[in-house]
């Protein structure tokens, strides 16, 4: 060893020496670090105690929450407080800290302008700012004076106005994230000087004007987005030229133009957007060079065309976007060759074309094919991927069934098949769709019924099957559905009572059912106290609160109708009648039930009328013989007065020879009979002839003279040989009468029911007053007037042994077809008013007239009354008859009077036909008109019959 000794121990010496001299200089800096970071803490407020750890009395904070020193150097380095929830201003402080590279301030709610003076910090090389509440321009001296910073990302802040010009000689700058502030005015293009600059994020400002060209001098560029600004203009022509672009996003601007062609250049490109601008032309057939793409957004723009085959080429793409645009043709096979695609959404375009197999066969979790012009069947291969979570094929022309291999789609949550052509049947099939949350049919034409198995998929929140042909009941498993929000089945056909235990279901916020033939109470329930009227509008038999009419105390059965219309026959709205009726006569009758209806219902309305009945005979007997007697007295005071102030007019040409001066007129000791809208007299005229006189007794009622006048003169013009004829009227402010042909021979009433009426009423003759009355009826509905009041002792029998009908149309005289008023005007209708009558939402139509002509039928061919009142129990007759047809004791029930003298061949059939006219729902009891014609065959030999037929 050449080297002295002595030379090497002073070496050692000096720098043993030296080391306090050393420290200490390593220690000051330091000091001034803590003193920077007390000073910065100062201002803030730390609601949570982050910073607890940050004690004054410290001497070395660098164990510090949030601070990093450098272990060598002892200096602070790095300061990061993401999402500590501080608030207050950026101070001098943080500028003390010499040393530091690196700034993440994010996610808390600093607030303040942006201090120039930190872009001067030596060392900074990374600021993150982001999602804090700092506002402000963004100083000039920021860019113009930054020394090492290569990271700034100040997005979600309040910045406002222009990005300054002076960004360009920020050359540093390798990352720059201004997103979602509030910067408007024009791209600086000195942004294109920023050679070094890789990731560029602007998106979500105010930022107009057009991109200006340059782009491609960014040679670095991997990542930029101008997405969610006001840019117009074209794709700058030169992007093509940044051949390190992974990611594009432009979408949601106003960029017009083409697809620039240097883009096919950017075969590293993997994300792509340039969605809801108004770009236009056709997707370029180069899209498929573009080899490395992941996600590709067209959506929302004005391309044409059909979607290039090219598109094949994307062997790693995964989600497609090409909603909203004018794309025809059809969807290429190609697509098939996508095997990384995971999503494809052509909503809203004019695709036409089947369902291409690939669509089923990718494993696809998403598919929207929604507002498309395509076609065919929906093909489901029984061997689909369980990926698929979401299938919208809606508002396509689609037909066909459901397919039921949907049901190997374990995994999909929302399945919109509305607004096609479906037919056919849900399939149950849809019970073990378990993922199932939102099930949309609407508008379509499936029919037969829900299928119970919905029950089954019980994460179901949405489940909308409007304006569909469905028919049956809804199933009672529906209120296993715990999750349902939204349940629609307005306009359809189905029927029976809603499941009481819907009441139950936690969750429920619409419930449509709206155009149905649901009868029955709601459940009750917060929810179901509160649907709106609109959501349960037009069933016939609803009833409940929200419907402002109470139910029957008796929860009425269900209603159930022909077990063999659903399916079979579902396309005819009337399957017993329809055409094919004449062909299988037979056949039909003798299916045994035909329909059988909610005995408790009509028992409870019989129970409701027996009650509104007691109450309201005897005040209306009192009231009317109180104003009789007032007539009386009336007349007798000042018969002239009244006879001149009042009208009389007779619709035949020869006058009747009299004047209501005469008392005789309205004698008590001619009364025939009282009725539910007046009390009816007979009286003879001068010239010898019978005329019934009624006396309306709704006076307080009856319309203006005007109104009264033009509905008498209406029914004044009805003719049939089985309709009592209105022969005139007489017309005062306080007396209105009515003036009928006089029919002796008494009511059907008296015939069928009291001793003193004709004791045999034979077959013959009570199928011909059947029939009678129904050609009358027919006549009636003919001429569009509804009957009203249709009983037993409405019905006369002349001389001849003719019916003849009576009392029709009154209750249009009352000032609104108010049903309250007619209800309880026609409260002596007992038994024959229909069940429409209570329900406030259903209308009335001549279809009352028929179950009351249907209740009559029963009475005339049993001899019994409608609803007969035994000490504690009410019998109802058309359950009775039906019960008796049910056991096939339907010839049992026949009037015994008949003595067994009927044909069972007419009489069975006349049974059930007037059971199908007593059908709870309207739309189920048959015409007038179809009533005559089968009433006319059921008379006809079965022979002629069928030689009629040929
Ligand atoms: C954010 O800071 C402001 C004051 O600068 C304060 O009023 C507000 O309550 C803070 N918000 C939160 C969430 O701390
Ligand atoms: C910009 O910052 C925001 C907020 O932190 C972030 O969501 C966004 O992804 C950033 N952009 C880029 C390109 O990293
Ligand atoms: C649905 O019912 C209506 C009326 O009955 C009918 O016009 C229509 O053809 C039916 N649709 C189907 C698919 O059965
Ligand atoms: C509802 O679910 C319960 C328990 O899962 C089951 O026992 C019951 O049968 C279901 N109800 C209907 C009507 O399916
Ligand atoms: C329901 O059935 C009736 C006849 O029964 C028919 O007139 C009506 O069009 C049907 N409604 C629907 C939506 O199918």
């Amino acid at each position: 060893m050449r080297y002295p000794v002595p030379h090497f121990v002073s070496i050692v010496v000096l720098l043993l020496l030296l080391i306090p001299c050393i420290s200490q200089s390593l220690d000051a800096p330091l000091s001034e670090d803590l003193l920077g970071l007390i000073v910065f803490k100062s201002d803030l407020a730390d609601p949570f105690s982050k910073l607890a750890s940050w004690d004054e009395d410290d001497d070395d904070p660098c164990g510090w929450d949030g601070v990093s020193c450098n272990p060598r150097a002892r200096r602070v380095v790095e300061l990061s407080l993401s999402g500590f929830s501080l608030s207050g201003k950026l101070n001098r402080g943080l500028l003390q800290l010499q040393a530091l590279r690196k700034l993440s301030l994010a996610r808390n709610n600093f607030s303040g302008a942006l201090n120039p003076r930190l872009a001067q910090m030596e060392s900074l090389w990374s600021v993150d700012l982001s999602e804090n509440a700092l506002s402000g321009p963004i100083p000039d001296e920021f860019f113009a004076q930054c020394r090492s910073i290569r990271a700034l990302n100040l997005a979600k802040n309040g910045f406002f106005g222009q990005i300054p010009g002076s960004l360009g000689s920020c050359s540093t700058l390798v990352a720059l994230n201004l997103s979602s502030n509030r910067l408007s005015g024009a791209l600086p293009s000195s942004l294109w000087s920023l050679y070094g600059l890789r990731s560029l994020d602007l998106s979500d400002n105010s930022l107009a004007g057009e991109i200006p060209w340059g782009v491609n001098r960014l040679y670095n560029l991997r990542s930029i987005s101008l997405r969610g600004n006001r840019l117009n203009g074209k794709v700058p022509e030169d992007i093509g030229g940044c051949l390190q672009l992974k990611s594009i996003d432009f979408g949601v601007n106003l960029l017009y133009g083409n697809i620039p062609e240097s883009m096919r250049n950017l075969s590293l490109c993997s994300y792509l957007s340039l969605g809801s601008n108004s770009l236009a032309g056709e997707v370029p057939s180069w899209i498929g060079d573009l080899r490395s793409l992941v996600s590709l957004d067209l959506s929302n723009n004005g391309f044409s065309g059909s979607v290039p085959d090219s598109v094949g080429n994307l062997i790693f793409l995964k989600r497609l976007d090409f909603s909203a645009n004018r794309l025809g043709g059809s969807l290429p096979e190609s697509m098939g060759n996508c095997r990384s695609l995971i999503e494809v959404d052509f909503n809203w375009n004019s695709l036409m074309g089947n369902l291409p197999k690939w669509v089923f066969k990718l494993g696809l979790q998403r598919i929207s094919l929604s507002g498309n012009q395509m076609t065919g069947a929906i093909e489901v291969p029984s061997n689909t991927q369980q990926s698929l979570t979401i299938l919208d094929l809606s508002s396509n022309a689609f037909y066909g069934g459901i397919p039921i291999n949907f049901a190997s789609i374990y995994g999909l949550k929302l399945l919109n098949l509305s607004f096609n052509s479906l037919s056919g049947s849900i399939p149950v099939s849809i019970g073990d769709l378990k993922s199932l949350e939102v099930l949309d049919l609407k508008k379509s034409k499936l029919t037969g019924e829900i299928p119970t198995q919905i029950g089954n998929c019980s994460l179901l929140t949405s489940l909308i099957l409007s304006q569909n042909n469905l028919t049956g009941p809804i199933p009672a498993a529906m209120a296993n559905l715990t999750n349902i929000q939204i349940i629609d089945l307005s306009f359809n056909n189905l029927t029976g009572p809603i499941p009481k235990k819907f009441s139950d279901i936690p969750h429920l916020i619409s419930f449509n059912i709206s155009h149905n033939l649901f009868s029955g109470d709601l459940p009750s329930g917060n929810f179901f106290n509160t649907i709106p009227p609109s959501s349960v509008s037009d069933n016939p038999g609803i009833c409940g609160g929200v419907v402002n009419k109470s139910c029957p105390g008796v929860l009425p059965k269900p209603i159930v109708l022909n077990p063999n219309s659903s399916s079979a026959n579902s396309n005819s709205s009337n399957p017993v009648f329809s055409s094919d009726f004449l062909k299988h006569k037979k056949i039909i009758f003798s299916i045994s039930v035909l329909i059988a209806i909610g005995a408790a219902a009509l028992i409870a309305i019989g129970v409701i009328t027996i009650t509104i009945l007691n109450i309201r005979v005897r005040s209306a007997a009192a009231r009317s013989a109180a104003a009789l007697a007032l007539v009386d007295d009336y007349y007798s005071r000042s018969p002239s007065h009244d006879s001149n102030s009042g009208k009389l007019v007779m619709f035949s040409s020869n006058d009747p020879d009299f004047n209501f001066g005469d008392h005789a007129i309205l004698n008590k000791n001619c009364e025939l009979g009282r009725g539910g809208f007046g009390t009816v007299y007979k009286t003879i005229l001068k010239d010898g002839r019978n005329m019934a006189i009624k006396k309306l007794t709704v006076s307080s009622l009856v319309k203006s003279q005007e109104d009264f006048e033009r509905e008498v003169k209406k029914l004044g013009k009805l003719r049939h040989p089985n309709l009592v004829t209105l022969e005139g009227y007489y017309w005062t402010p306080s007396l209105q009468l009515l003036m009928y042909e006089f029919i002796p021979g008494g009511s059907l009433y008296k015939h069928l029911h009291e001793s003193s009426g004709l004791i045999h009423l034979s077959w013959q003759e009570r199928f011909d007053t059947i029939l009678g009355i129904a050609r009358s009826l027919a006549h009636l509905h003919r001429m569009n007037v509804i009957h009203y009041n249709l009983k037993s002792s409405n019905i006369l029998i002349d001389g001849s042994g003719e019916a003849k009908v009576a009392d029709y149309g009154l209750a249009k005289l009352l000032p609104t077809l108010d049903r309250y008023v007619l209800s309880s005007k026609v409260q002596s209708a007992l038994g024959y008013m229909a069940p429409e009558f209570a329900l406030k939402t259903v209308k009335i139509t001549e279809k009352c007239d028929v179950y009351g002509f249907g209740v009559l039928v029963l009475e005339i061919v049993t001899g019994r009354r409608p609803v007969e009142y035994l000490e504690d129990d009410v019998v109802v007759l058309c359950d009775v008859v039906r019960g008796a047809l049910e056991g096939g004791r339907a010839e049992g029930c026949m009037d015994e009077r008949l003595g067994g003298k009927f044909p069972v061949e007419e009489a069975v059939p006349v049974v059930k036909l007037g059971l199908i006219c007593t059908s709870q729902v309207p739309s189920n009891r048959p015409e007038m008109t179809e009533v005559v014609k089968i009433l006319e065959m059921i008379r006809c030999p079965q022979d002629s019959l069928e030689e009629e037929l040929g």
